[in-house]
Formats: C-alpha cells, sequence, structure tokens
C-alpha cells in the first residue's frame, strides 16, 4: 500500500463559502487522498465566534478563534474570510511560515495583491484564488496557465451577479430599480454592503485581478474607471429594451495603441449590448467573461457567479493543486507582471455610444444638435426622433442618438456642449454600446 502523506490545511472563515469548503474537506476526504497522493487533514477552522450558526454543521472541535496558532505547521491555508484586515496579515503569516495559500478574497488581490505575490516569491510558496472572480467559473486558472503563451486583446464580460439580476429583473419583469434591489437583497444575492454591488467596487476588483493577469501587469482597483448602476433607470431600460438593446454592467479590460504607445484600459460601468450578443442572455445571478486573445479567437466562461456550494467548487480545485505541489516539490508559479503597461484614462477608449435627449420641439435643433456632433468630430450612425408628453405640456421632443466609434473625450466635450446648448431640455442618458 502506498504511504501517504498528510498534508495539514487551516480553514480561516466558516460563512457561505467556507463552510461548504469544510464540509467537502471532510466528506471527501477519501477521494480526495486518491486524486492528490496525500490526506489532506482539516486542521482546524478560525472563525470569530465559535457559537454563530452556519449554512453547514460543522465539527465543533475544529473551530477556534485563534487563527494565528492555526497557521503555524499547515501545508495549506485557506482563506475565505473576506475584506482586508485580518486576512492580509493571516496570509502573510502563512507565506512566510511555508504554507500555500489559496483565497477568495478579490478585495485583498485588487489592493495589496502585489505585496502578497512577492510575499510567496520570496519563500517560493503559491497564492490561488479562482474563488476570487465569477465565483464556480474557472477563469484565473485559464488566463495564468491556459492562455499565457498568447496574446490576450480583450476580456469582457458580466462579473457581479447581484447588479445582474437587478438589471434582469428590471428589463424582463418591467420592475423598478428599488423593486428590484429589494428582491436581490431578500435572496442574499447582494453583499453585506450593498455598494459594493450597485456601484460598482465588487466588478472593479474583479476587473483588476482578470486585467492583471490577462496583461501581465500589476492593475489595482485604482486603476480602473468605476461607474455602478444606480443611474440606471427604469426609462433607460424599456428604451433600451425598445431598440433591440439591454443594459449589462459590464467589465472591459483591453489593450489600446501599439508598439511603444500600447496601454491598457480596464473599466467597470452600464453598458448596451444586442439582444442577439451572447451576453444579453445571461440570466439572474450568472456570469460570463468572454476573453478575446490574438491564436486563440474568441472564448466564452459562463455559468454561477456566486453561492456557497458553488464557489466552494473553485476553492476545491486550488486546494488540490496546492497539495499536488506540495507532494510534487518545487516552488510555487508566481505571477507575471512584467508587462508593465501604463493603465489609460477613460477618456483615451473608443466605442460607440448611444445619447438620449430631450429638446425643444422646434425649427432647427436637430440641426444645432447634429452640428455639436460635426463639430466635435464624432459621426452619427442613428438618430431617431419621438414626441413625448411633458408636464408642462411644451412641444418637446426625444432624440436618440447612436454614434460610429468615437473617443471618450471627444463625446464627453460634445455631451457637454449638449447640455449647455438652449434647444436641448435634458440629457436623458449617454451608455457606451459594446459588444459588437
Ligand atoms: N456580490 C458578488 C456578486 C458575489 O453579486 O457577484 C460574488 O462575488
Amino acid at each position: 500500500m502506498i504511504d501517504h502523506r498528510t498534508l495539514r490545511v487551516a480553514l480561516l472563515g466558516a460563512g457561505s463559502v467556507g463552510s461548504q469548503v469544510a464540509n467537502l474537506l471532510i466528506e471527501r476526504a477519501d477521494e480526495l487522498e486518491e486524486r492528490t497522493g496525500a490526506r489532506l487533514e482539516l486542521s482546524g477552522i478560525a472563525v470569530r465566534d465559535v457559537d454563530a450558526p452556519r449554512d453547514v454543521e460543522l465539527p465543533r472541535e475544529l473551530l477556534t478563534t485563534d487563527a494565528s496558532q492555526l497557521i503555524l505547521g499547515s501545508d495549506i491555508v485557506i482563506e475565505l474570510m473576506g475584506g482586508i484586515e485580518p486576512a492580509r496579515t493571516l496570509i502573510l503569516e502563512a507565506l512566510n511560515s511555508g504554507a500555500d495559500v489559496v483565497t477568495g478574497n478579490k478585495a485583498l488581490l485588487a489592493t495589496h495583491g502585489a505585496e502578497i505575490f512577492d510575499a510567496a516569491d520570496q519563500v517560493g510558496a503559491s497564492v490561488s484564488y479562482e474563488a476570487a472572480v465569477a465565483g464556480a467559473i474557472p477563469i484565473i486558472r485559464p488566463l495564468k496557465d491556459s492562455l499565457a503563451g498568447d496574446r490576450v486583446k480583450r476580456i469582457f464580460g458580466i462579473v457581479n451577479g447581484s447588479t445582474n439580476y437587478i438589471l434582469d429583473r428590471m428589463d424582463r419583469d418591467g420592475l423598478s430599480a428599488d423593486e428590484a434591489m429589494s428582491i436581490a437583497a431578500e435572496l442574499g444575492y447582494l453583499e453585506a454592503d450593498p455598494t459594493l454591488d450597485v456601484e460598482g467596487y465588487d466588478a472593479a476588483q474583479k476587473a483588476a485581478i482578470l486585467a492583471s493577469l490577462a496583461f501581465h501587469t500589476t492593475v489595482s482597483i485604482d486603476d480602473v474607471h468605476r461607474e455602478g448602476i444606480t443611474s440606471v433607470t427604469g426609462e433607460m431600460v424599456e428604451s433600451a429594451r425598445r431598440a433591440g438593446l439591454v443594459i449589462k454592467l459590464l467589465a472591459v479590460c483591453e489593450r489600446l495603441g501599439e508598439g511603444d504607445d500600447e496601454s491598457i484600459s480596464v473599466r467597470v460601468y452600464p453598458a448596451l449590448i444586442s439582444r442577439e450578443h451572447p451576453l444579453a442572455s445571461v440570466r439572474g445571478g450568472n456570469n460570463a467573461v468572454f476573453v478575446e486573445a490574438e491564436a486563440a479567437g474568441d472564448l466564452m466562461f459562463y455559468g454561477a457567479g456566486a453561492g456557497g456550494i458553488q464557489t466552494a467548487s473553485a476553492v476545491m480545485g486550488d486546494v488540490v493543486s496546492a497539495a499536488r505541489r506540495h507532494i510534487a516539490g518545487g516552488v510555487g508559479v508566481g505571477e507575471s507582471p512584467r508587462g508593465d503597461l501604463p493603465v489609460a484614462p477613460i477618456g483615451a477608449i473608443v466605442t460607440r455610444y448611444q445619447i438620449r435627449l430631450e429638446v425643444s420641439d422646434e425649427p432647427g435643433a436637430l440641426e444645432a444638435i447634429a452640428r455639436a456632433f460635426s463639430a466635435g468630430g464624432v459621426s452619427l450612425a442613428t438618430v431617431e426622433q419621438t414626441t413625448i408628453e411633458t408636464d408642462d405640456g411644451a412641444p418637446t421632443a426625444q432624440i436618440v442618438i447612436g454614434t460610429h466609434r468615437a473617443h471618450e473625450e471627444d463625446l464627453s466635450d460634445i455631451v457637454a456642449a449638449l447640455a449647455a446648448s438652449e434647444v436641448v431640455e435634458r440629457v436623458a442618458s449617454v451608455l457606451r454600446v459594446e459588444g459588437e
């Protein structure tokens, strides 16, 4: 009989994902041993309160409030506490003691990723984080390993399930933003601080992690242009629907320019996409990520973006890899941040736009608007006008303009000029159009 080694696994955090991971480590111990060649012994679970109610019943003797003590002597430390501290300090303690780290902590990686990866490199340990982006969907390992020899041009997708749920219910069921948000909260889809979801912080953290991997460059949350969904109204969703479009909160990471002028753009905002686009059919709390690579072409990754058991699957994959590395020996494969590309400001992007204006319905109004676009160097692709009812009964038209591809800085100058112009009563919305 093969004499398998025992690897000590410490778990920090027993929330919705952590409790499922603990359960899988216990229930599937024999299967995991066959798969890794090592007995994965869950040596303890560090929690804030040993008496707190949990999704899964856990052996009480494994629970401890002393995370630092638990880390000592561990081979693998799984950090699923979330937040910056004490997670950061505990991960550094784990790495410095020679343990491999598995984490799902997107906020920490998007702010202190470089420090953590450096610490891992110093001791030859590994840090894996498949669970940090898009829940159960394998996207970190494809970017880090499978596509490491290719050149990623662009990533774009839906990486926040709760805002997708809110926008989807507004689109499909005509709910107001407030109604859809209340239901998302009742279903437990939102983060403890919902602004992380609706203001786009959660998606921006994930975009920073994806861009760092895709472009071999350290990207932090501060580099990400971020707009949330709080400005999206039922009227905007309805107007998009009538035009055969749908509003989704997108994360976009792309290369701009070439050669010495190359830079990257990393951004999160609500954008319009065609209802024919595969992302339009991403429903409820699901996530989907498109990757465009030079050699591989277009790839799409789709599935559950959150959920305790689903995200636990991503954690377990990392635990198995860490265990195999321990058995095989050798140092962990670190990050490759040597691309060192500058991050461009939002004004540098080029995309299509849809602008909805309410204007005085009088001679010359349309001409004045067309002149503003022409003076700003932006070409119009479509113009639609409808007469709308206003409270004061004044003749008002709604003009919906679709542009050809344009520089964001040109477009924003034009929008500022329109907002100040006498014929425009209101700039009702300005949205980017992506996915074409
Ligand atoms: N709040 C996140 C979401 C959870 O809605 O996608 C998963 O990261």
